[in-house]
């Protein structure tokens, strides 16, 4: 089984600058194991660079002059340099397989890698199979090419791979929401493992599911807010509304005509 060398119990971002230059008000933020992370903000106010300095694990050497420290300490060369160490998984909307494998045979592939007894092989194949296909609503078939999966089927390959067949500790995760996942379902599922989980989003309801959110403002991080117990009990009502919303999508696509039974449950 690969391990990643170190038993990572926490990252942090020292702070550098934003765009103009001047120091960042948040000085120091801590992700810790198990810890589910919105990174919110404006489009252009540094949530992808943000997440970008950690998948470097930047030292002072990238644009915002942030550093990463993992367990307190600087990380290991080796994270940076040998991708079977590294563990750090970043899926964006761009992100896709190299491979025009069947889907089957991509993970087999993958598995031996993790596992070289083929029982405990195939077993992961069929629990990340499984994982992706509660993540996306289009079943994804293991005879398809990788390249002719869907966005929503690739993005969901991709967490279930990073999550199951990878045991990745910390999952970065761009603005894959407008990809055919199921949102609410998702962040239950992935809570069950213990890793770092960070989300650039804009969605209500992946933001306060989470249990902190980072608000980026020009460049710099300017806040952190914990999820209040107020704003988890409307999480469940956000989770309603929106699932309201997606029926009603899924059912003008199909060319249905929509009643008013989604407006008459809201009541
Ligand atoms: N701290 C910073 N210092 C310098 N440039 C930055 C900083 N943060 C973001 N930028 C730049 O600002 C632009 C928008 O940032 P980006 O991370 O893409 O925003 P978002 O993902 O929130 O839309 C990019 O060109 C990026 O390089
Ligand atoms: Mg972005």
């Amino acid at each position: 089984m690969i391990g990643y060398g170190t038993d990572i119990e926490t990252i942090s971002i020292l702070g550098g600058h934003g765009k103009t230059g001047e120091p960042e008000s948040v000085e120091r933020v801590d992700f810790n194991m198990g810890d589910v992370v919105s990174i919110v903000g404006h489009t252009g106010s540094g949530k992808t660079t943000l997440i970008n300095d950690i998948e470097l694990f930047a030292n002072a050497d990238t644009p915002t002059g942030r550093r990463l420290l993992i367990n307190d300490a600087p990380p290991p060369e080796e994270f940076r340099h040998n991708p079977a160490r590294n563990p750090i998984a970043l899926i964006t909307q761009h992100t896709t397989f190299l491979s025009d494998l069947p889907v089957d045979e991509f993970l087999t592939t993958h598995a031996q890698i993790r596992s070289d007894a083929p029982q405990l092989a195939a077993q992961l194949v069929e629990r990340t199979l499984a994982f992706a296909n509660q993540l996306t609503g289009e079943p994804i078939l293991v005879k398809s090419r990788m390249t002719e999966l869907s966005g929503g089927q690739t993005r969901a390959l991709l967490i279930a791979d990073a999550t199951i067949l990878c045991n990745t500790p910390i999952i970065l995760l761009d603005e894959v929401e407008n990809a055919g996942i199921h949102r609410s379902r998702a962040l239950e599922l992935l809570r069950e493992y213990r890793k770092i989980f960070i989300f650039v989003t804009h969605d209500p309801r992946i933001a306060l599911l989470s249990d902190y959110r980072v608000v980026m403002k020009a460049g710099s991080i300017d806040k952190v807010i914990h999820t209040d117990a107020d704003e988890q009990r409307l999480a469940v009502h956000v989770t309603r509304l929106d699932n309201i919303l997606s029926d009603l999508r899924d059912q003008l696509r199909l060319g249905e005509r929509v009643n008013g039974r989604a407006w008459e449950e809201l009541k």
